[in-house]
Protein backbone atom coordinates (compact mmCIF):
# COMPACT_ATOMS: atom_id res chain seq x y z
CA UNK A 1 0.00 0.00 0.00
CA UNK A 2 1.74 3.01 -1.21
CA UNK A 3 -0.34 5.36 0.93
CA UNK A 4 1.47 3.75 3.95
CA UNK A 5 4.86 4.47 3.01
CA UNK A 6 5.01 8.35 2.42
CA UNK A 7 7.40 9.49 4.78
CA UNK A 8 5.65 12.97 6.15
CA UNK A 9 3.15 11.83 8.89
CA UNK A 10 1.09 14.59 7.43
CA UNK A 11 1.27 14.03 3.75
CA UNK A 12 0.30 10.03 4.88
CA UNK A 13 -2.89 11.45 7.05
CA UNK A 14 -4.00 13.58 4.13
CA UNK A 15 -3.56 10.85 1.37
CA UNK A 16 -5.13 7.90 3.36
CA UNK A 17 -7.90 10.01 4.46
CA UNK A 18 -7.66 8.84 8.81
CA UNK A 19 -8.91 11.20 11.43
CA UNK A 20 -5.95 13.08 13.31
CA UNK A 21 -6.20 16.17 10.06
CA UNK A 22 -7.25 18.63 12.09
CA UNK A 23 -4.57 17.85 14.81
CA UNK A 24 -1.90 18.00 11.97
CA UNK A 25 -3.17 21.65 10.18
CA UNK A 26 -3.55 23.17 13.67
CA UNK A 27 -0.24 22.45 14.83
CA UNK A 28 0.65 24.19 11.29
CA UNK A 29 -1.58 27.24 11.75
CA UNK A 30 0.44 27.44 15.25
CA UNK A 31 4.01 26.95 13.46
CA UNK A 32 2.75 29.94 11.06
CA UNK A 33 2.10 31.80 13.86
CA UNK A 34 5.15 31.87 15.81
CA UNK A 35 7.19 32.08 12.69
CA UNK A 36 5.36 35.27 10.88
CA UNK A 37 2.92 36.78 13.02
CA UNK A 38 3.86 36.43 16.20
CA UNK A 39 6.54 38.77 16.01
CA UNK A 40 3.58 41.67 15.72
CA UNK A 41 0.44 39.85 17.23
CA UNK A 42 2.20 38.74 20.42
CA UNK A 43 2.67 42.09 21.46
CA UNK A 44 0.30 43.69 20.02
CA UNK A 45 2.81 46.43 17.55
CA UNK A 46 1.47 48.71 15.50
CA UNK A 47 -1.74 48.12 17.54
CA UNK A 48 -1.87 44.75 15.65
CA UNK A 49 -4.81 42.82 17.92
CA UNK A 50 -2.84 40.76 20.09
CA UNK A 51 -2.81 37.41 20.37
CA UNK A 52 -5.24 36.11 22.97
CA UNK A 53 -6.96 39.51 23.32
CA UNK A 54 -10.55 38.45 23.34
CA UNK A 55 -11.56 41.62 23.69
CA UNK A 56 -9.87 43.11 20.16
CA UNK A 57 -10.51 39.82 18.65
CA UNK A 58 -14.25 39.99 19.15
CA UNK A 59 -15.60 42.12 16.48
CA UNK A 60 -12.76 41.05 13.85
CA UNK A 61 -14.24 37.29 15.04
CA UNK A 62 -17.77 38.97 14.15
CA UNK A 63 -16.67 39.63 10.76
CA UNK A 64 -16.59 35.88 9.52
CA UNK A 65 -13.57 33.73 8.67
CA UNK A 66 -13.67 34.03 4.69
CA UNK A 67 -13.97 37.68 5.22
CA UNK A 68 -11.64 38.27 8.18
CA UNK A 69 -8.60 36.07 6.94
CA UNK A 70 -9.03 37.78 3.20
CA UNK A 71 -8.65 41.73 4.33
CA UNK A 72 -5.57 40.07 6.55
CA UNK A 73 -4.44 38.13 3.79
CA UNK A 74 -4.44 41.03 0.95
CA UNK A 75 -3.02 43.73 3.97
CA UNK A 76 -5.26 46.27 5.82
CA UNK A 77 -3.39 49.67 7.69
CA UNK A 78 -0.64 47.73 9.57
CA UNK A 79 -1.04 44.70 8.80
CA UNK A 80 1.35 43.32 5.69
CA UNK A 81 0.26 41.55 2.86
CA UNK A 82 0.85 37.70 3.41
CA UNK A 83 2.04 38.55 7.18
CA UNK A 84 4.89 40.22 5.37
CA UNK A 85 6.16 36.77 3.90
CA UNK A 86 5.31 36.52 0.42
CA UNK A 87 5.62 32.82 0.23
CA UNK A 88 3.15 32.09 2.74
CA UNK A 89 0.51 29.98 1.23
CA UNK A 90 -2.90 31.14 1.48
CA UNK A 91 -3.69 27.99 3.27
CA UNK A 92 -1.38 28.28 5.89
CA UNK A 93 -2.09 32.11 6.82
CA UNK A 94 -5.68 30.69 6.86
CA UNK A 95 -4.74 28.32 9.68
CA UNK A 96 -3.27 31.12 11.16
CA UNK A 97 -5.98 32.90 11.39
CA UNK A 98 -7.69 30.56 12.97
CA UNK A 99 -5.39 29.90 15.77
CA UNK A 100 -5.03 33.62 16.44
CA UNK A 101 -8.99 33.48 16.53
CA UNK A 102 -9.70 30.76 18.42
CA UNK A 103 -6.90 31.86 21.09
CA UNK A 104 -9.24 35.18 21.56
CA UNK A 105 -12.35 33.24 22.22
CA UNK A 106 -13.49 32.31 18.39
CA UNK A 107 -14.43 28.25 17.68
CA UNK A 108 -13.11 28.39 13.63
CA UNK A 109 -12.91 25.04 11.83
CA UNK A 110 -9.64 24.82 10.47
CA UNK A 111 -9.88 25.61 6.25
CA UNK A 112 -11.33 23.29 4.01
CA UNK A 113 -12.02 23.10 0.04
CA UNK A 114 -14.98 25.19 0.58
CA UNK A 115 -13.63 27.85 2.68
CA UNK A 116 -10.73 28.28 0.79
CA UNK A 117 -13.08 29.15 -2.09
CA UNK A 118 -14.79 31.31 0.26
CA UNK A 119 -11.87 33.42 1.44
CA UNK A 120 -10.45 33.69 -2.39
CA UNK A 121 -13.83 35.32 -3.44
CA UNK A 122 -13.56 37.51 -0.74
CA UNK A 123 -9.77 38.14 -2.02
CA UNK A 124 -11.33 39.61 -5.10
CA UNK A 125 -13.91 41.34 -3.71
CA UNK A 126 -11.63 43.35 -1.60
CA UNK A 127 -8.99 43.70 -4.51
CA UNK A 128 -11.90 45.41 -6.55
CA UNK A 129 -13.02 47.26 -3.72
CA UNK A 130 -9.09 48.64 -3.36
CA UNK A 131 -8.85 49.68 -6.99
CA UNK A 132 -11.98 51.13 -6.96
CA UNK A 133 -10.84 53.75 -4.31
CA UNK A 134 -7.91 54.84 -6.08
C1 LIG B 1 4.67 43.59 10.65
C2 LIG B 1 3.71 43.28 11.68
C3 LIG B 1 2.67 42.20 11.43
C4 LIG B 1 2.86 40.89 11.06
C5 LIG B 1 4.17 40.19 10.78
C6 LIG B 1 1.55 40.28 11.03
N1 LIG B 1 0.59 41.20 11.34
FE1 LIG B 1 -1.42 40.89 11.37
N2 LIG B 1 -1.73 42.84 11.85
C7 LIG B 1 -0.73 43.77 12.07
C8 LIG B 1 -1.34 45.05 12.41
C9 LIG B 1 -0.60 46.33 12.73
C10 LIG B 1 -2.75 44.85 12.37
C11 LIG B 1 -3.84 45.87 12.66
C12 LIG B 1 -4.25 46.52 11.36
C13 LIG B 1 -5.25 47.62 11.61
O1 LIG B 1 -6.40 47.29 11.82
O2 LIG B 1 -4.85 48.78 11.62
C14 LIG B 1 -2.94 43.44 12.02
C15 LIG B 1 -4.19 42.86 11.86
C16 LIG B 1 -4.40 41.52 11.59
C17 LIG B 1 -5.71 40.92 11.47
C18 LIG B 1 -7.04 41.65 11.56
C19 LIG B 1 -7.32 42.25 10.20
C20 LIG B 1 -8.51 43.18 10.14
O3 LIG B 1 -9.31 43.04 9.19
O4 LIG B 1 -8.64 44.05 10.99
C21 LIG B 1 -5.51 39.58 11.23
C22 LIG B 1 -6.57 38.52 11.02
C23 LIG B 1 -4.08 39.38 11.18
N3 LIG B 1 -3.44 40.57 11.39
C24 LIG B 1 -3.50 38.16 10.94
C25 LIG B 1 -2.11 37.98 10.80
C26 LIG B 1 -1.50 36.72 10.47
C27 LIG B 1 -2.26 35.43 10.25
C28 LIG B 1 -0.16 36.93 10.41
C29 LIG B 1 0.93 35.93 10.12
C30 LIG B 1 0.76 35.09 8.96
C31 LIG B 1 0.08 38.34 10.70
N4 LIG B 1 -1.13 38.94 10.93
C32 LIG B 1 1.32 38.95 10.71
C33 LIG B 1 0.62 43.56 11.99
C34 LIG B 1 1.22 42.38 11.61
Amino acid sequence: MTCFKTSAAALALLACGFGGIAQAQQKSGEQTYKDVCMVCHAAGVANAPKFGDAKAWAPLIKEGQAVLTAHAWVGVRGMPARGGNPNLSQEDFAKAVVYMANAAGGKWKEPDARLMAAIQAEEKKRIAELKAKK
